[in-house]
């Protein structure tokens, strides 16, 4: 019996893989594997949760009201020039779906982030990948793969799993030469945990052009990957377009209802932020001191590549850790065979992950 078959191009999409939670014979492992808030979430969401769920008979808000004022309030935004999502994935998914027809195209790094391919790829398109020398976006291998059929760039800035910045000045410069009729996308996923001088967020150039779009998650920084909230900023016109094929419900409401505590909940986020940057930087010298070239810059996690010598391998590594019940990303599928991606962890598990790679290098 042959069943229905599936979209041209459905089959070719490789299925996401998330990072693993679970390691063969090792009881409670250390989770460094999906850039989760190792310090989990400001205890007001978690109350705010708790508090929704006498409420479960209710749809939500289609509008997500309570959540547009408190980002619109807290970043200084049009209430009605944002988007919510199922995560920020969704929002890229929205993203594709609305500029993106089958023969078009859209740009991304090499090692670019897996959902905003997947998305394109369902909407019919080509996904070009630029290359990334350095492990960074670089403007022009963009600027270079763009044609008449080009709907759409995606950045991670932050990237993943790279972990690099694309500065200010290069976005903008991103943004002056792309033509109009080509959307931006600056994902802000990791943006809490750069600090380096020259990132800029991008509001400023999605509220002043046509076509630059910024998202952001409650996912990392926030501690709310669970409850899948994330949103985007951008022009008016690309809204009202994008929300006409949005599920209408489609944050619950104790999602909603966390996600305005977090937001309010300053010291939790200044917590995660230092931990954060304080930690990268001390895996970054760690790690680099072992001898391992360690690409680092503004996210919560660092990159590190191996060598591909038998016996010192990323994967060998991997799989070395995974035995001492320390779960890191091997990102082969990232286009990036000899490296690893480690979350920051906590610091017993950042300092078990440093003794472990000392052990596995010899
Ligand atoms: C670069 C980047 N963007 C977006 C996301 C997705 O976030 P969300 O949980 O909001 O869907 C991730 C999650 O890993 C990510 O790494």
């Amino acid at each position: 019996m042959t069943g229905p078959t599936p979209k041209d191009g459905i089959l070719g999409i490789q299925p996401y893989v998330p990072g693993k939670a679970s390691a063969e014979g090792v009881e409670n492992p250390v989770k460094l594997s999906a850039n989760e808030n190792v310090l989990g979430c400001s205890p007001r969401a978690v109350e705010a949760f708790a508090a929704a769920a006498h409420r479960l008979a209710a749809y939500p808000d289609p509008r997500a009201t309570i959540l547009r004022q408190a980002v619109a309030e807290k970043f200084g935004l049009e209430p009605e020039r944002l988007i919510f999502g199922c995560g920020s994935d969704e929002v890229f998914q929205i993203l594709n779906q609305t500029f993106l027809s089958p023969g078009d195209n859209m740009i991304q790094g090499e090692y670019g982030f897996a959902a905003f391919a997947i998305g394109a790829y369902a909407a019919g398109g080509e996904v070009r990948f630029a290359r990334e020398p350095n492990y960074r976006i670089d403007v022009d291998e963009i600027l270079a793969l763009v044609d008449e059929r080009t709907k759409i760039v995606f950045i991670a800035n932050p990237g993943n799993p790279t972990g690099t910045i694309l500065e200010g000045r290069e976005v903008r410069r991103l943004a002056d030469s792309l033509p109009e009729s080509v959307v931006l996308v600056l994902d802000g996923a990791y943006r809490e945990f750069a600090d380096d001088p020259d990132f800029e967020d991008g509001f400023e150039l999605a509220r002043t052009r046509s076509n630059v779009f910024v998202t952001r998650t409650f996912s990392k920084m926030h501690g709310l990957a669970a409850l899948r909230v994330g949103w985007g900023y951008g022009p008016a016109a690309m809204i009202s377009a994008m929300d006409r094929i949005r599920l209408p419900f489609n944050v619950n409401i104790p999602a909603l209802e966390a996600a305005v505590a977090a937001l309010g909940d300053e010291d939790f986020q200044r917590r995660s932020i230092e931990h954060g940057r304080q930690w990268r930087s001390w895996l970054t010298q760690q790690i680099g001191g072992l001898g391992l070239e360690v690409t680092s810059g503004g996210a919560n996690f660092v990159l590190v590549h191996f060598p591909k010598t038998p016996g010192k391998t990323a994967a060998e590594a991997e799989a070395f850790l995974a035995k001492k019940g320390l779960l890191v990303r091997y990102v082969a599928n990232y286009g990036l065979p000899d490296a690893l991606r480690i979350t920051i962890g906590l610091e017993d598990g950042n300092r078990a992950l440093v003794a472990a790679l000392g052990a596995f290098l010899g």
